[in-house]
């Protein structure tokens, strides 16, 4: 089985599916990492990231079994991330591989931007996570700030509205909901509540 999670940044999709590959027993990747980890390696190197040649053969190197979660998170580099993966060239080069570890045999939990409408079209459970800008901006203030990152909600909230904007309006592989996406808006909902919720979307399609 394939579950399909896209939603905006800090929709709090990566906890969910984190929380449901734990529930149902599935492989779960956080697709997020992959273009962070593009990010990452081009500004260890010393490149540009505006480069996409540079950036296609970093995404080409990827080792999904060598990601770093630790070094990849952090809202710097979730910007950096957003900007490498609007190049067709970096996109193009991550899909097998993304396309690969869902057809892992005790089922895969996916989450990105373009997994239900790109990568996995006839994913089994297609889900579109997201919650206001302002939620999602207070969350992942809350998540820094106890991490002891010195920012401000305001740097936060900016952040996130122009992630949204770029991921949005880029011409590959935008980020929106697939036609077939059940949504899920998390703005009222604590984390708990947002899992039974996402729960009742997979026991729904019948496993
Ligand atoms: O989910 P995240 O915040 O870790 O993702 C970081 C950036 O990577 C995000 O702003 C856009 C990009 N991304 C993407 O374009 N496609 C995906 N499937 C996953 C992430």
């Amino acid at each position: 089985m394939i579950v399909a999670i896209d939603g905006p940044a800090a929709s709090g999709k990566g906890t969910l599916g984190k929380r449901l590959a734990a529930h149902y027993g599935f492989a779960h990747l956080d697709t997020g990492l992959l273009y962070r980890a593009v990010a990452r390696a081009l500004l260890d190197a010393g490149k540009s990231l505006e480069d996409e040649n540079e950036a296609a053969i970093a995404a080409r190197k990827l080792d999904l079994d060598a990601l770093d979660e630790e070094k990849l998170r952090g809202a710097e580099m979730g910007s950096a991330a957003s900007k490498v993966a609007a190049f067709p060239m970096v996109r193009a080069a991550l899909v097998q591989l993304q396309r690969a570890f869902a057809t892992k045999p005790e089922g895969a939990v996916i989450d990105g931007r373009d997994i239900g409408t790109i990568i996995c079209p006839d994913a089994d459970v297609k889900m579109f996570v997201t919650a206001s800008a302002e939620e999602r901006a207070n969350r992942r203030f809350r998540e820094l700030s106890s991490k002891g990152d010195i920012i401000t909600y305001d740097e936060v909230l900016a952040d996130i509205r122009a992630r949204d904007e770029r991921d949005t309006n880029r011409a590959v592989a935008p980020l929106r909901p697939a036609a077939d996406a059940r949504l899920l808006d998390t703005t009222e909902m604590d984390i708990d509540t947002a899992f039974r919720a996402a729960i009742a979307i997979v026991d729904a399609v019948g496993r």
